[in-house]
């Protein structure tokens, strides 16, 4: 199955802080992420507080990326909608680990985390309409493309279409 790193998921945790630190700071993670830009100052520990509250009341999930066991970029569910369950999914990847399959394991993984593990009906994808390569990790984990938001505000400054990805729960028949 092809020569890429193994890509697990761990809990994140204060051990990540300084690989999230990093990875906040490259140019592509800022331009296609909700991370806020300019980066303000503690915002990696911060970003945990927020995940680790979120997790005490099961609206959001945060994840670390591994691969061969280091850190190589976070999966997360910035928001759990139990009641309807839905609930959305995001990634990045450590820019020197990119194009190695580690984004489209790490997916999998998460979507199995939810559709699975969480019992959630539908994980949705938003991806900036110009992020090709997010796309293409999105189609290659079984995702669809479901409708495009226009002019969307994603930060301060930054107005571009949003697409929505969709990938539902297979629930067996039998
Ligand atoms: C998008 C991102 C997560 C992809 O991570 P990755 O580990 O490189 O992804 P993978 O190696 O699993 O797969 C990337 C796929 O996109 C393709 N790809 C990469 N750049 C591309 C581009 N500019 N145009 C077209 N396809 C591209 C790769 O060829 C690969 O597809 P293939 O296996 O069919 O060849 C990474 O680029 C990233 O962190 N970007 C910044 C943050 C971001 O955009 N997050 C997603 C927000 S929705």
């Amino acid at each position: 199955m092809g020569g890429g790193p193994a890509v697990s998921l761990a809990l994140f945790g204060a051990e990540h802080l300084g690989g999230l630190a990093a990875l906040a700071e490259d140019p592509l993670v800022l331009r296609f992420t909700r991370f806020p830009d300019p980066l303000p100052e503690g915002f990696a520990v911060s970003w945990l507080a927020r995940y680790d509250a979120g997790r005490r009341t099961g609206s959001m999930e945060g994840f670390a990326i591994l691969a061969d066991g280091d850190f190589a970029g976070i999966a997360v569910a910035p928001e759990i909608d139990r009641s309807r369950g839905v609930v959305e999914l995001g990634y990045a990847v450590t820019p020197e680990l990119r194009g190695r399959g580690v984004a489209t394991a790490a997916l999998n993984h998460l979507t199995s985390w939810a559709l699975e593990q969480q019992q959630l009906q539908r994980a949705e994808l938003l991806i900036g309409a110009a992020n090709v390569a997010s796309k293409r990790v999105a189609e290659k984990c079984g995702y669809r493309y479901d409708h495009t938001v226009p002019n969307v505000q994603v930060k301060p400054g930054r107005i571009e279409d949003a697409e929505h990805w969709i990938r539902e729960q297979i629930v067996n028949s039998s």
